[in-house]
C-alpha cells in the first residue's frame, strides 16, 4: 500500500466536473434505467445482454457459480464467436457494412465488408483444418497489426481452436514459453511487419523460438508440439524456410473454398488464452470463456462507446492485448461496427499520422491509451489543429491512470470541448470494461473512472477487506462475478485462486489501489504489488529481474516502475556487478546499455529498462526481500523514506553516494 497512500496524498481535489450534453443524452444506447434494471436483478439483466448474441441452442441457466471462483456462464447454451462476429452480419442483410478500413504504415489501404471477411473466414478455417488443427488446439498468432491477424483469430474461433496471441513486440523467447504454456499446434505469422518505416522481421524469431537454444539453456530441445507454421506475406522480405513445416498463407489458405460450417461449442468452451505478466517470473496464461467473454465484450462496446449505424470507430490497441481483443475483434464486430485498423506507429511518417487517418475517414469513435495522449501534448497541439477532427464524436482512454492534465487536454484538443470521455478501467482478467461513464448518462471528472458499469459489483476495502468510507482508499475488489471474467489460468487452478482469490475473502483482488471521492466516485491509483504499468503494458519486476540476473555480469538486481511523464511508468533497474566475471566494462553507460540490448532481446523492447543504475547494494529487510519502495524513492530523485525495517540502514546513503559520484547512466 505504499504505492497507494503516496498517490494518495499526492491526488490533488478534483473539482471540475462536466455533465452530459442533451444532444448527445437525447441518442444515447445506455440510459439510467440500465443502472435501476441491473440493480434490481443483476443476472436478469445479464441474461438479456446474452440474448442479444445469436444461439445456436439457447441457454436455460444464467450463472453456476458452485465451483467458485470458477464461474460459469449460459453453460448450456451453444453458439460460435465467428458466427457473431462475422456470419450473422451476412445472414441478416449487412454483407456490404464495411467491416474494416485497413491502413498499412506505408500507406496501403483496403477496405473490407463483412461478406469480404467471411469469406476470409471460412478459407482460414478450411486452412487451419488441413494443417491438421482442430476443436480445442491451441494455435500461436504472432502477427502485425493486419486484416489476417483478425481472419486468423475468428478463423481459430470458427473451428473451436483456442488462440494465444502474442504481441509482435515480444522476443523469440517469450514467444517460446508462451508457446510451450499452451502446447501450442501451430504459429502463424508473416515475414515482417511495418514499424517506423522499416521493415520488422517477425519469421526468424519464431525460428528462433522453436529451435533448440543448446545443451544447458531453458530450451535444449527443439519445441516439441508445433507442426506447422503458417506464414503470412507482408513486406515481402527474404525469409529462411524449414521445408515440411513452413507454409505460406497464400498457399495453405487462398486457394480453399469459402465454405465453412461453423462449430458449434458449449458456452464455456475456451475461445482464447492470453499471456500476462504475474508478480512471479513465469507469465500467466489467462483464459476466457466463448458465452460470457462475448456477453460481456458486445454489450460493453454497445453502451460504453454507445456505438450507432453511422460510426466509424478506431480502436488505437494492438489485437496482441487484451483491448485488441475485445474491443477491436469481439465486441466490435458482434456489433457490425466500422472500423479503423492502422498497423503503424503515430509517428510515421509524421507526427500528425492519426489525425490524419481521423480526418480521411471521419472516425467518430477514438479509444486509445493516456501513454499516447501525453506523447500527443509533448508533440505540441499545433499538430492535430491542422487536421478536421469534427468527425469525433466520443473519446475512450485505457491502460492506466489518465492524469488530469492529460484528460483535459483530450478533451480540448481532440474533442473540440464537446466529445465525452470514457475512461475505462478493465484488466485482462475482466474481460471487458468494469468501471466507466456511459456518455450521455453519467457526468464525468477529469481523472475519474467513476462508477461500475450496470452489473458489475466493485467495492474499495482496507486491509481487513471492509469497504472504506467516502473521501478514503484502498483496494479495489470486484464481488460478484461477471460473464466475461476469467475462468482460470491455463493449467494451473490453483494459481488462479491463490492470484486472485486468496487477498480478501469471496472478493476477487483486482492488483489496484482505488479511491472513493466524497461522492463516492472511482479514482484508479495504479498497481500495488510489483507489477509496473509501462505504456499501458504491464511488466512484472520480476521477469525483467530474472532476465538481469541471467546476464554473467549481473549478480543482483532489482526493479521498479518509476513514474514517467509520457510512459506513465519506466523500468528502472539497480544492478551489483560480479566482482568475478571477466571484461565488466569500468564504465557504468557502458554496462547499462549492454544490459538493456539483453533484456530487449529476452523479453522484448517493451520492457527493455529506461534506466540502468550499477550500485554497491540494495535495500533488504531483514527477511531478505528487497524493499523496492525506497528504490523508487531513488529512482524518482524524492528523499528516502522510512528506514527502520531495513537489515542496514546505512545502505541508502551508500546507494545515493555512489550514484552522485557518476557509477549510474
Ligand atoms: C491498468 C488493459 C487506471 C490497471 C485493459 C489494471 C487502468 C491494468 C485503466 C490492466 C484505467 C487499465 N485507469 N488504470 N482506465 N485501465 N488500467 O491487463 O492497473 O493490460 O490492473 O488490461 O491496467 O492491464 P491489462
Amino acid at each position: 500500500m505504499d504505492n497507494v497512500a503516496h498517490t494518495l496524498e499526492n491526488l490533488h481535489h478534483e473539482s471540475r466536473s462536466f455533465r452530459p450534453h442533451a444532444a448527445f443524452a437525447a441518442h444515447a444506447n445506455a440510459t439510467s434505467y440500465e443502472y435501476k434494471k441491473a440493480g434490481v436483478d443483476r443476472l436478469q439483466y445479464w441474461r438479456e445482454a446474452a440474448l442479444r448474441l445469436a444461439w445456436r441452442t439457447p441457454f436455460t441457466e444464467i450463472l453456476d457459480w458452485s465451483d467458485a471462483p470458477v464461474s460459469r456462464w449460459f453453460h448450456d447454451g451453444t453458439l460460435n464467436a465467428c458466427d457473431n462476429a462475422v456470419d450473422r452480419h451476412v445472414r441478416e442483410g449487412r454483407g456490404d457494412r464495411v467491416a474494416f478500413h485497413f491502413v498499412g504504415e506505408p500507406g496501403d489501404t483496403e477496405t473490407l465488408t463483412y461478406r469480404d471477411i467471411h469469406e476470409r473466414v471460412q478459407k482460414a478455417a478450411n486452412g487451419l483444418l488441413s494443417l491438421g488443427v482442430g476443436t480445442g488446439d491451441r494455435v500461436a498468432i504472432y502477427l502485425p497489426q493486419i486484416p489476417e491477424a483478425v481472419v486468423a483469430m475468428l478463423a481459430c474461433a470458427r473451428i473451436g481452436a483456442i488462440h494465444s496471441v502474442v504481441f509482435g513486440g515480444f522476443s523469440a523467447e517469450s514467444l517460446r514459453q508462451r508457446i510451450d504454456d499452451a502446447e501450442a499446434k501451430l504459429v502463424i505469422t508473416a515475414d515482417g511487419g511495418n514499424r517506423r518505416g522499416q521493415h520488422l522481421a517477425l519469421k526468424p524469431l519464431v525460428d528462433e523460438a522453436l529451435a533448440s537454444h543448446g545443451e544447458g539453456t531453458a530450451h535444449p530441445e527443439p519445441c516439441a508440439s508445433v507442426e506447422h507454421v503458417l506464414v503470412v506475406r507482408r513486406t515481402g522480405q527474404e525469409t529462411a524456410w524449414t521445408e515440411g513445416r513452413d507454409v505460406w498463407w497464400h498457399d495453405a489458405v487462398d486457394p480453399q473454398p469459402a465454405e465453412h460450417e461453423p462449430v458449434w461449442v458449449e458456452a464455456e468452451h475456451p475461445l482464447f488464452i492470453l499471456y500476462t505478466s504475474g508478480t512471479t517470473g513465469t507469465p500467466k496464461g489467462l483464459w476466457h470463456s466463448t458465452g460470457g467473454y462475448l456477453t460481456g465484450a458486445a454489450h460493453t462496446h454497445r453502451i460504453v462507446f454507445d456505438l450507432k449505424e453511422d460510426d466509424v470507430y478506431w480502436c488505437t490497441a494492438d489485437v496482441g492485448w487484451i483491448t485488441g481483443h475485445s474491443y477491436i475483434v469481439y465486441g466490435p464486430m458482434i456489433n457490425g461496427a466500422t472500423q479503423v485498423l492502422y498497423e503503424g506507429t503515430p509517428n510515421t511518417p509524421h507526427e500528425g499520422r492519426w489525425w490524419e487517418i481521423v480526418e480521411q475517414f471521419k472516425v467518430t469513435i477514438l479509444y486509445t491509451a493516456p501513454t499516447a495522449i501525453r506523447t500527443f501534448m509533448k508533440w505540441g497541439e499545433a499538430i492535430p489543429n491542422q487536421f478536421d477532427l469534427s468527425s469525433l464524436r466520443l473519446l475512450g482512454s485505457v491502460g492506466e491512470p489518465i492524469n488530469p492534465e492529460a484528460w483535459m487536454w483530450y478533451r480540448r484538443v481532440i474533442g473540440g470541448d464537446r466529445c465525452p470521455i470514457v475512461d475505462t478501467w478493465w484488466q485482462t482478467e475482466t474481460g471487458a470494461i468494469m468501471i466507466s461513464p456511459l456518455p450521455g448518462v453519467t457526468s464525468t471528472k477529469p481523472g475519474s473512472a467513476m462508477t461500475p458499469t450496470p452489473g458489475i459489483s466493485v467495492e474499495v476495502v482496507d486491509d481487513a477487506g471492509r469497504p472504506v468510507a467516502n473521501g478514503e482508499g484502498g483496494y479495489l475488489v470486484i464481488t460478484e462475478p461477471w460473464p466475461s471474467m476469467l475462468r482460470g489460468i491455463w493449467g494451473n487452478r490453483h494459481r488462479y485462486v491463490s492470484t486472485y482469490w486468496n487477498h480478501f475473502d469471496g472478493m476477487y483482488f483486482a492488483g489496484d489501489g482505488a479511491k472513493k471521492d466524497v461522492d463516492g466516485d472511482l479514482w484508479l491509483l495504479g498497481r500495488v504489488d510489483d507489477v509496473m504499468n509501462v505504456s499501458g503494458h504491464r511488466l512484472t519486476t520480476t521477469e525483467i529481474e530474472h532476465s538481469l540476473v541471467a546476464h554473467p555480469w549481473v549478480a543482483e538486481a532489482a526493479v521498479v516502475g518509476a513514474s514517467d511523464e509520457v510512459t506513465g511508468q519506466a523500468v528502472v533497474a539497480f544492478v551489483i556487478v560480479r566482482g568475478d566475471a571477466h571484461g565488466v566494462p569500468e564504465d557504468g553507460e557502458e554496462v547499462a546499455a549492454a544490459l538493456r540490448e539483453h533484456v530487449r532481446r529476452q523479453i522484448g523492447s517493451l520492457a527493455k529498462p529506461r534506466t540502468i543504475l550499477v550500485v554497491s547494494e540494495v535495500p533488504k529487510t531483514r527477511s531478505g526481500k528487497i524493499m523496492r519502495r525506497l528504490l523508487r524513492d531513488v529512482a524518482e530523485d524524492r528523499p528516502t523514506g522510512d528506514v527502520t525495517t531495513l537489515a542496514d540502514p546505512t545502505v541508502m546513503d551508500a546507494i545515493r553516494t555512489g550514484l552522485e559520484a557518476g557509477a549510474g547512466d
